[in-house]
């Protein structure tokens, strides 16, 4: 059985990322900080680790975890992220500095920890954002996500031809973190969105699960927007 590992997995995009590769045959490691992530991994019958990704004790944990399944890693969804939005005048270098560890920094060195623990043919699919473009209120969420477009196209270029990597850029998703912005700047997003909806949860996994799937095998460095049509709107 083929062994898949989702960070940020315990509500929102990454657990409807879990339960797609579920359903789909994978055991599932299921990782997040928030202690959620027991009941969230019990629903699957998945295995839970609580772990902070943007710490060293926290990345041990995660990889001591995919030791102990005794079985290489096959696909890596690396979803854990976190806004702090506020006008670019009101950003302070913590708010900044915080966004980019946990969506960049911790992105990358839990890449770099559980590359070596990967399959040969394995695949690595980055949770990325159609944000990255530039958005207002959304400068440091902007910067750190164009950066994971940057180590997504580089990684792909050091891993190939063993490890696929990619990235999913979603627009706006029905999630507890778009919940938290104000209803009126909600609103003016989604009228905005071609398909005249916002996305589920569901919709990002199905992009996920396909470019973890062997159906991409030739699909390497890539950023597939699952935005309903607002990529460049
Ligand atoms: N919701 C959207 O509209 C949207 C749009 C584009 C991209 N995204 C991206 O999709 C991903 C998931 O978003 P979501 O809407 O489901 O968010 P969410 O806030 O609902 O869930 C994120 C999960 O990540 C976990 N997490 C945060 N920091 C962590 C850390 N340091 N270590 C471990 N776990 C951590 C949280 O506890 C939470 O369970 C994020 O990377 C986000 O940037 C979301």
């Amino acid at each position: 059985m083929s062994t898949a590992l989702v960070t940020g997995a315990a509500r929102g995009i990454g657990f409807a990322i879990a339960r797609r590769l579920s359903t789909a045959g994978h055991r599932i490691i299921m990782v997040d900080l928030s202690p959620q992530i027991q009941h969230s991994a019990t629903t699957l019958g998945a295995i839970a680790v609580q772990a902070d990704i943007a710490t060293p004790d926290g990345r041990d944990a995660i990889r001591d975890a995919v030791r102990r399944s005794g079985e290489p890693l096959d696909i890596l969804v690396n979803n854990a992220g976190i806004t702090r939005d506020a006008l670019l005048a009101d950003q302070t270098e913590e708010m900044f500095r915080l966004v980019a560890r946990v969506n960049l920094g911790a992105c990358y060195e839990l890449t770099s920890a559980l590359v070596t623990e990967m399959a040969t043919g394995g695949a690595i699919v980055n949770l990325g954002s159609r944000a990255h473009l530039g958005n207002v209120g959304q400068f440091n969420y902007a910067v750190s996500k164009a950066g994971v477009v940057g180590l997504t196209r580089s990684l792909a270029l050091a891993y190939a031809p063993r490890v696929r990597v990619n990235a999913v850029a979603p627009g706006f998703v029905a999630t507890d973190m778009t919940d938290a912005m104000p209803e009126h700047v909600r609103e003016r997003i989604i009228s905005r969105i071609p398909l005249q909806r916002p996305g589920s949860p569901d919709d990002i996994a199905s992009a996920v699960a396909w470019l973890g799937s062997a159906s991409a095998r030739y699909v390497t460095g890539q950023v597939v927007y699952c935005c309903g049509g607002r990529s460049h709107g």
